[in-house]
C-alpha cells in the first residue's frame, strides 16, 4: 500500500475520502469535530503541494435519500475554519455540474462534496457511480480509517478506476497503531473488554486469545462470564445461549495461559434509571431482583492493579452503563487507570472514547482510534476491505 507520499500529487486532483461522520446537535452543530482534526495534516500536505482537493465523506445513514439534515454544509465551514481557508460545497458529489466544476478548481482549492451516501449507489458499490467519482480526479487517497470496513464505492469501488492511488496519514497512523498494539505488541499485552454483548464480541475475543497476556472484562457482557461461572446474576442481562461459548473462551484462556479477570464485586439497582436505587454488592450477593450495571469500587481497584503491570493496553467498550452517573464509576476509573499507566494504550470502539472524552483524559492515552466498527473488524482479525483495495 502506498502512501500520500509515495504519489505525485504536485498540481494534481486528488479524491480524498474522509469519514466526517460526526455528531450533529439539533441546530446542525458539531459537537465533536476529533474526525475531522484527525484528517488535517494530510489535507495541509496536499496543500502544500498545491493539489486541488476533493473531499468526500459520508454522514449518518441516510439510506440513499437527501436528508438535509444530515448534510456536510456544516462540515464546510468548521473545516475552513480549522485551515483557516476557503473551503469550497458542493452540493452534489456526482453529475455535470460536479464535473464542470471540478474542472474549475485551481491549484489548492479545496472542494467538499456533499454526502456520498445521498446516492444509494455508495452503499451498494455500485461501478457506475464508482467510476463518476473515479473520473473527477488523478489520484485517489483514502484517510477514511472508520468507515474502511465498508464495502463501499468511495472506498472499495473507486479503486478499480484510479490508477494511481495511496493511503493518507491518518488511515497509516491507525494501522501502525493497531499493529503496534496487537500484532506486534510490547508485553505484557491486556485487553481491556467491555460493553454489552458477548455475542458481538465472540470473533475478536476469539481472535485476541491468539495475542493477549491477560483479559479484563466488565460491562454486561462480564455478567453471562459470571453466570456461566456459577454465580447468580439476579435480573441482569444474560445471554443464555452464549453461555457454552462464555465456558470455552475461559477454558481456552486457561490453557494458554492467559489471565482471565472478571467482576468480583458490581454496582447493582432495581431498575436501570439514573434516579434507581443503588448498592454496592460481592458478586456472590447480587439480589434475586437487581441488576449489575457498572463494575463495583474494589474491581476497580483489582483492574488497575493489573494494568500497572502491562506494557500494552487495548481497550473496547465501557465498563457499565456509563451514560447514566450512577454506572459511570467503573469506566471513568478504568479511564484513569489506563490514563495513569506507563503503557502504550490504544482505544477504540464501542463508545470507549466518549467515556475517555467525558472523563477529560484524551490526553494521557497514546492514541484514541477515529473508528468504531472499522477498530473492531481489526480486533476479529479481519482485513480492512478498503485497505485490501489499496494493495495494487
Ligand atoms: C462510523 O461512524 O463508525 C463510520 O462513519 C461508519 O458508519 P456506518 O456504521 O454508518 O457505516
Amino acid at each position: 500500500m502506498k502512501s500520500i507520499k509515495d504519489i505525485d500529487i504536485e498540481d494534481k486532483s486528488v479524491f480524498i475520502r474522509v469519514d466526517f461522520n460526526v455528531p450533529l446537535d439539533d441546530h446542525q452543530n458539531i459537537t465533536d469535530d476529533s474526525r475531522i482534526r484527525a484528517v488535517l495534516s494530510t489535507l495541509k500536505y496536499a496543500l502544500d503541494y498545491n493539489a486541488k482537493i476533493i473531499v468526500a465523506s459520508h454522514m449518518g445513514r441516510p439510506k440513499g435519500k437527501v436528508v438535509p439534515k444530515m448534510s456536510l454544509a456544516p462540515v464546510a465551514k468548521r473545516l475552513g475554519r480549522l485551515l483557516e481557508k476557503k473551503v469550497f460545497f458542493a452540493n452534489d458529489c456526482v453529475g455535470p455540474e460536479i464535473k464542470a466544476r471540478v474542472n474549475r478548481m485551481k491549484s489548492g482549492d479545496i472542494l467538499l462534496l456533499e454526502n456520498l451516501r445521498f446516492h444509494p449507489e455508495e452503499e451498494k458499490n455500485d461501478d457506475t457511480f464508482a467510476k463518476e467519482l473515479a473520473e473527477l480526479c488523478d489520484v485517489y487517497i483514502n484517510d477514511a480509517f472508520a468507515v474502511s470496513h465498508r464495502i463501499n464505492a468511495s472506498v472499495v469501488g473507486i479503486t478499480k478506476f484510479v490508477p494511481i492511488k495511496g493511503a493518507g496519514f491518518l488511515l497509516q497512523s491507525e494501522l501502525n497503531y493497531f499493529k503496534r498494539a496487537l500484532t506486534d505488541p510490547q508485553r505484557p499485552l491486556v485487553a481491556i473488554v467491555g460493553g454489552s454483548k458477548v455475542s458481538s464480541k465472540i470473533s475478536a475475543l476469539e481472535n485476541m486469545l491468539h495475542h493477549v497476556d491477560k483479559f479484563i472484562i466488565g460491562g454486561a457482557m462480564a455478567n453471562t462470564f459470571l453466570h456461566s461461572a456459577g454465580y447468580h446474576m439476579g435480573k441482569s442481562k444474560v445471554e443464555m445461549d452464549l453461555v457454552k461459548v462464555a465456558v470455552s473462551i475461559m477454558k481456552k484462556a486457561a490453557e494458554k495461559g492467559i489471565k482471565f479477570y472478571l467482576p468480583f464485586d458490581v454496582v447493582v439497582a432495581n431498575r436501570c434509571e439514573a434516579r434507581a436505587t443503588i448498592r454496592v454488592v460481592p458478586v456472590q450477593e447480587i439480589p434475586g431482583d437487581w441488576m449489575v450495571l457498572d463494575i463495583g469500587p474494589a474491581t476497580s481497584l483489582l483492574y488497575s492493579e493489573v494494568i500497572y503491570d502491562v506494557k500494552t493496553i487495548i481497550w473496547n467498550g465501557p465498563m457499565g452503563v456509563f451514560e447514566m452517573d450512577a454506572f459511570s464509576r467503573g469506566t471513568i476509573a478504568m479511564v484513569q487507570s489506563v490514563a495513569n499507566s506507563y503503557a502504550l494504550s490504544i482505544v477504540g470502539g464501542g463508545d470507549t472514547d466518549v467515556a475517555i472524552h467525558k472523563s477529560g483524559e484524551a490526553d494521557r492515552i497514546t492514541y484514541i482510534s477515529t473508528g468504531g466498527g472499522a477498530f473492531f473488524y481489526l480486533l476479529e482479525g479481519k482485513t480492512l476491505p478498503a485497505v485490501a483495495a489499496l494493495n495494487p
